[in-house]
């Protein structure tokens, strides 16, 4: 079977990184067709350069890769340096990437894409704000019904939030834009904090990674280390979640996880509890489903098929 076309929107930070590291590890079932950024977890001048190292590092110089919106469609920029470092991917000594960002903006691109493919042809995983994602649908909503499927990394519910009580960071940022995309009508599956938090780095596993001896394998266990200290002091010993990969995971591994359809609608007027996803779990309201929020996953095939997918990077 010819591998499935995906586009990562992404905003890196490690675990996007490790997202994409999933992606390009996975070449026989995923085709990564390009890479576009956003701004969040650091400002776009930071995520582009980190994209464009994570493709450097995979070996994947042929892969796109675009800068997208700078700032929230509504409100101001909020960045998470405190959890990523000043880069947003702190740990690993960096140099400057050789690659180029390619010339177009990735709305643009997204849009000229989109409209040039089959229906249903291509999948998406933005695994930060959807800025990007809003502003391609709002530019041009005939893209539509060529996406065959957003697999979302954002939101939290039964697991509440963790850049407000209320909010995941990702809808939090631009939950304007989380809105819209709700209300877009694009099959969407959803990796919000409820699963992402029931997988959690074991010290081991990181090390397994280190001790693969592999540029890849070093660079990624100093990207986890770092990122998980601030799990650590915040959740305990028991490790840290690694979120974005979880999109790329479902799409390669689907029967790792459970959840269920529903409805799903984003916070954009409440101060207190902006960018919360609430999901009507049980159908209180009656409205058609607009999701599937997943729920449970299986933590150990989930950091077996990453591993797996860092040992095919070698060398
Ligand atoms: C999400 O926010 C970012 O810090 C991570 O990259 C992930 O996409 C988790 O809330
Ligand atoms: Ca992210």
């Amino acid at each position: 079977m010819a591998a499935r076309k995906i586009i990562i929107d992404t905003d890196p930070g490690q675990d996007d990184a490790l997202a994409l590291l999933l992606a390009f590890g996975s070449p026989d079932q995923l085709d990564v067709v390009g890479v576009t950024c956003v701004a969040g977890n650091v400002p776009l001048s930071y995520t582009t350069r980190n994209a464009l190292l994570i493709c450097e590092l995979a070996g994947r110089t042929d892969t796109p890769v675009f800068a997208g919106c700078s700032r929230p469609m509504v409100r101001d920029l909020v960045t998470a340096e405190e959890v990523h470092g000043k880069t947003g991917l702190d740990g690993p000594e960096w140099g400057e990437p050789t690659m180029s960002l390619q010339p177009q903006h990735a709305v643009d691109w997204l849009v000229e894409t989109l409209l040039a493919a089959d229906d249903g042809e291509i999948t998406i995983c933005p695994v930060g704000p959807l800025t990007n994602i809003a502003m391609a649908l709002v530019r041009e909503p005939a893209i539509a019904p060529k996406i065959r499927e957003l697999v979302i990394m954002g939101g939290a519910y039964f697991a509440g939030g963790n850049i407000t009580p209320a909010a995941e960071f990702n809808a939090y940022v631009d939950p304007h834009a989380s809105d819209v995309v709700y209300r877009s009508g694009v099959p969407i599956v959803t990796m919000s904090l409820d699963v992402t938090h029931e997988a959690l780095m074991a010290k081991e596993w990181i090390a397994s990674i280190g001790a693969l001896g592999t540029e890849v394998g070093d660079k990624t266990e100093a990207m986890l280390s770092f990122y998980e200290r601030y799990d650590l002091d915040r959740y305990g010993d028991l490790g840290g979640p690694l979120h974005d990969p979880a999109t790329v995971a479902y799409l390669l591994k689907p029967e790792l996880y459970s959840g269920k359809q529903a409805f799903v609608a984003v916070e954009t007027q409440s101060e207190l509890t902006m960018g919360m996803t609430v999901v009507d779990w049980w159908g209180a309201k009656r409205q058609e489903p607009n999701c599937t929020w997943i729920t449970e996953v299986d933590a150990e095939g989930f950091f077996a098929l990453i591993y797996e997918a860092l040992v095919a990077l070698k060398p």
